[in-house]
């Protein structure tokens, strides 16, 4: 199968490094890719979302199966161009990708078919919405209603953060388009976690769970990032929180996007606030997350593009998933200045000692080669992916590979997992 993969992040890494071990595979495109990328795949300069010259390339190299990573190409509707032209490609049409792509959207599917989430209101006028956060009660969040790259929800304590935010995003256009309107809801307590599942728009196949570290510093302090490290599975979701989640949330949003003629074909992917009245969600995804990806994708066992394809063919009745019992570990190594302007270009060494580490997988991410030289060229650098008989160990590998690398100034948490075994 010759297959070209999209995106040049960890996430698209750890794809790449499961893609690779199909037997099916005879050829693996990346575009563009990145250095960790190009030891598994053959990249090409293509951005990721030049859909037409994707789409081009594809056509031209007898592409397979196109597998697209990152949000934006899917909501510019890269899968409906290559569907018109023929091509088969893994991931939701612009229509179906509006639940990631529209915060409003999202919000009224489960309003409409009374999926559990915060309580919120819209607004498309900047006076408005001022007026509203002028008199809320506190805390609450404002979210841009399109893709902002992770950077359009802000958590409010107090009136000035809302004012401050509702002016970012409506008035200054800081997002563009993305904030011409406003999702304000109310602020969830509890814990979060994150379910993926693989839907060919009639079964579900629930992934493995995982947990993500959103905030820049231990301890969930700093600023909210693109994710900070990650763990899998978690116990914060037991089997029957699993179960739940999968019965009063994935199984009703997939057939109300059937109702809406969005069929969703791809990974879902449900980021989940476990309050105490109940699993709520906090926004859907319609890709693979990402640190999420890397610590999931280590431990399946499968054929990666097995499960694709039934994806791509709508043929997931009947299918399962192996997967590696062991316990996996992401730390992520940021740029300073993460996840505001980074400084990049700083060499990164020690690449070779941390991959002697037992069961030990560092997936690149904002990395770049100069000369003989790689370096920092972006905010989250690596992700530094370790297995382990348990937790504990996979954490140990993975701070041990973590303490092996040498990156000036890199931002790492150093609490990864410690939810799980503080709760163990
Ligand atoms: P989102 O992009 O909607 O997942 O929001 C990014 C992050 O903001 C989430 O992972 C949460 O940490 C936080 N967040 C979003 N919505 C809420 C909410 N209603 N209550 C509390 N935290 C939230
Ligand atoms: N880690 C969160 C995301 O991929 O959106």
């Amino acid at each position: 199968m010759r297959v070209l993969l999209v995106g040049s992040g960890g996430r698209e890494h750890a794809l790449a490094w499961q893609i690779a071990k199909s037997p099916r595979l005879t050829k693996l495109f990346a575009a563009p890719g990145n250095p960790g990328i190009a030891t598994l795949a053959e990249c090409v300069d293509i951005a990721a979302d030049a859909v037409e010259t994707l789409l081009e390339f594809a056509k031209r190299e007898r592409i397979d199966l196109t597998v697209v990573g990152p949000e934006a190409p899917l909501v510019r509707g890269i899968t409906d161009a290559f569907l018109k032209a023929g091509l088969r490609i893994f991931g939701p049409t612009a229509e179906a990708a509006e639940l990631e792509g529209s915060k409003v959207f999202c919000k009224n599917l489960l309003r409409k078919v009374g999926i559990p989430t915060a309580a919120y209101r819209v607004f498309t006028q900047a006076r408005a919405a001022l007026d509203y956060v002028k008199a809320a009660d506190y805390p609450l969040v404002v979210k841009a209603d399109g893709l902002a790259a992770g950077k359009g929800v802000v958590v409010c304590a107090k009136e000035p953060e809302a004012t401050a935010a509702v002016e970012t995003i409506m008035i200054q256009k800081a997002y563009g388009k993305a904030g011409d309107r406003l999702v304000i809801e109310d602020c969830l307590a509890g814990q979060e976690a994150s379910i993926l599942a693989l839907t060919d728009g009639k079964t579900i196949l629930t992934l493995e769970t995982a947990q993500d570290h959103k905030r820049l510093k231990d301890n969930d302090r700093g600023p909210n990032t693109g994710g900070m490290g990650a763990y899998s599975p978690t116990p914060l979701v037991s089997r029957e929180m699993q179960e739940r989640i999968e019965r009063e949330i994935l199984v009703p949003v997939v057939h109300a996007m059937n109702r809406e003629h969005r069929r969703f074909k791809g990974v879902l992917y449900a980021g989940m606030m476990l309050t105490s009245g109940g699993p709520k969600v906090l926004e859907f995804n319609v890709r693979f997350g990402d640190p999420e990806a890397q610590a999931i994708l280590v431990r399946l066992r499968s054929d990666i593009l097995d499960l694709m394809e039934r994806v791509v063919e709508g043929t997931l009745d009947g299918a399962s998933i192996d997967w590696d019992p062991r316990p996996a570990v992401c730390v992520v190594m940021a740029a300073k200045g993460y996840p505001a302007k980074v400084e990049a270009g700083q060499p990164i060494e020690g690449l070779d000692e941390a991959g002697r580490i037992p069961d030990t997988v560092v997936f690149h991410a904002g990395t770049a080669r100069r000369g003989d030289t790689l370096v920092a060229a972006g905010g989250r650098v690596l992700g530094v992916t370790s297995l382990g008989k348990d937790l504990l160990e996979a954490r140990k590998r993975a701070y041990a590979a973590v303490q092996a690398i040498r990156l000036e100034g890199a931002q790492v948490r150093s609490d990864i997992g410690s939810k799980a075994l503080r709760d163990a």
